[in-house]
C-alpha cells in the first residue's frame, strides 16, 4: 500500500515520525514535503498530497499542519478528496467506515506522537462500510460534479 505524506513546517516533525513508523511496517511512502521546519504555506502541501492521491500515485494520504485545519481545508478543495481531521482513533475509524475518507489530517500542535500513531493505525486498518454510507458519499460526489 502506497501512502502520500504532506506537512507544513509545523507538521514536519510529526510527518517524519509517521514516515519512519509506516516505512518500518512495510508501507511505501510518497513524500510530498515539506522537508524542514522553515516556514512554508500549508495549502501547497495540502494540494500536492491530495493531487498525488487523486492521480492514483498513492492509495491514500496523511497530512499534518499545526492544527490540521488549514491543510485539510486545502486538500478538500481537490475534487474527489475527502480529508478528515481526526483527534482520536475513534474519529479515524469512523472517517474510514462511514465517510470513506481518503486523506487523514492531523494537528501536530494538538496531539502527541503516541496518539497520532494510534490514529494512523486506525485509519489505515479500517475499511469503508458501504451500504447507506455509500449513498451519502454519492450525494457529495454529485454536488461536487455540479459545482
Ligand atoms: C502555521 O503556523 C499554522 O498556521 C498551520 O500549521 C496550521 O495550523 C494552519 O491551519
Amino acid at each position: 500500500m502506497k501512502i502520500a505524506l504532506g506537512a507544513d513546517h509545523a507538521g514536519y516533525s510529526l510527518k517524519e515520525c509517521i514516515k519512519g513508523y509506516l516505512t518500518e511496517k512495510g508501507y511505501e511512502i510518497v513524500d510530498c514535503g515539506t522537508d524542514s521546519e522553515t516556514s512554508v504555506d500549508y495549502p501547497e502541501y495540502g494540494f500536492c498530497t491530495a493531487k498525488t492521491v487523486m492521480d492514483g500515485k498513492a492509495d491514500c494520504g496523511i497530512l499534518v499542519c499545526g492544527t490540521g485545519i488549514g491543510i485539510s481545508i486545502a486538500a478538500n478543495k481537490v475534487k474527489g478528496i475527502r480529508a478528515a481531521l481526526c483527534t482520536d482513533s475513534y474519529m479515524a475509524k469512523m472517517a474510514r467506515e462511514h465517510n470513506n475518507a481518503n486523506i487523514l489530517a492531523l494537528g501536530a500542535r494538538v496531539i502527541g506522537q503516541g496518539v497520532a500513531l494510534d490514529i494512523v493505525d486506525a485509519f489505515l486498518t479500517t475499511s469503508f462500510a458501504g451500504w447507506k454510507h455509500a449513498r451519502r458519499i454519492d450525494l457529495i460526489n454529485e454536488f461536487e460534479k455540479k459545482a
